[in-house]
């Protein structure tokens, strides 16, 4: 199997990778340190404003996040972190889309509480957004949908998402079927498993990265109508 992967001969040394931390859109000494005041107006604005730099930069997915949520099927509880992307924004949370069926919904069913971090290595930056889950209503997942291509409609109901499947094959012959029975529809309809999940969060942390210097955490606490914000040593 290693064989087959023309990567698998290279041996990193991944302990010897080591780079200097900063924005390099900007001289070391011209950037300014995140500081309170970037979150004055509330977390959202200042985590928009990252990923469209990031977007800018031409960072790939700048709107990827690592969702890690709870499940609770074993004897104790286990994370388990996964990439979605990000596709909405406002001060009431993050929004991301998925199967409800899928492990990380049933995970979500049992315990709402999730954390979403974004990492820009290119910028140096990362943001963790901790919270709690909730179904977008049925015409913000129809909305968010209307943009999708035919293509990823098809996969959505075409995948059991996270359930075994015996080959790629099985996989390739249920695709088919799916885009058989949808051959004379125009407007393929959500399906009943798929939607939106609103992360709304109690706690988010931008960190900011420093040439060769200590590093910035500002954390954003959130707790009804109350907020505070509170610098974290790096
Ligand atoms: C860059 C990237 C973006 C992804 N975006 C999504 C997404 O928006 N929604 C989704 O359900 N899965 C997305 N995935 C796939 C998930 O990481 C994951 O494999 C899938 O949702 C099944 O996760 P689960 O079994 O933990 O539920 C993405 C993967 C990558 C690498």
């Amino acid at each position: 199997m290693r064989d087959l992967d023309p990567l698998a001969a290279a041996a990193p040394d991944l302990a010897a990778m080591r780079v200097d931390y900063g924005n390099p859109l900007v001289a070391p000494a011209d950037e300014p340190d995140l500081d309170p005041d970037w979150v004055a107006d509330g977390w959202e604005p200042l985590l928009r404003n990252w990923i469209e730099q990031a977007r800018r930069l031409g960072v790939a997915e700048p709107n990827a996040m690592v969702l890690a949520t709870v499940s609770l099927t074993g004897p104790a509880p286990r994370p388990v972190a996964r990439t979605v992307l990000c596709k909405g924004l406002s001060p009431e949370g993050v929004t991301f889309y998925t199967n409800y069926d899928s492990a990380k919904g049933t995970q979500l069913a049992a315990d709402p509480y999730a954390a979403a971090s974004f990492v820009w290595p290119a910028l140096a930056r990362q943001v963790h957004v901790r919270g709690v889950t909730e179904r977008v209503p049925a015409d913000v997942t129809a909305a968010y949908w209307a943009q999708r291509p035919r293509e990823s409609r098809l996969g959505a109901w075409a995948s059991q998402q996270s359930r075994p499947i015996a080959s790629r094959a099985d996989l390739d012959r249920t695709l088919a079927e799916t885009t058989a029975r949808f051959a004379d529809v125009d407007d393929i309809p959500v399906p009943p498993f798929w939607g939106g999940y609103l992360l709304r969060p109690d706690e988010v942390e931008f960190w900011q990265g420093r040439h060769g210097r200590l590093h910035n955490r500002i954390v954003v606490r959130i707790d009804g109508d109350n907020t505070t914000v509170e610098r974290l040593q790096p």
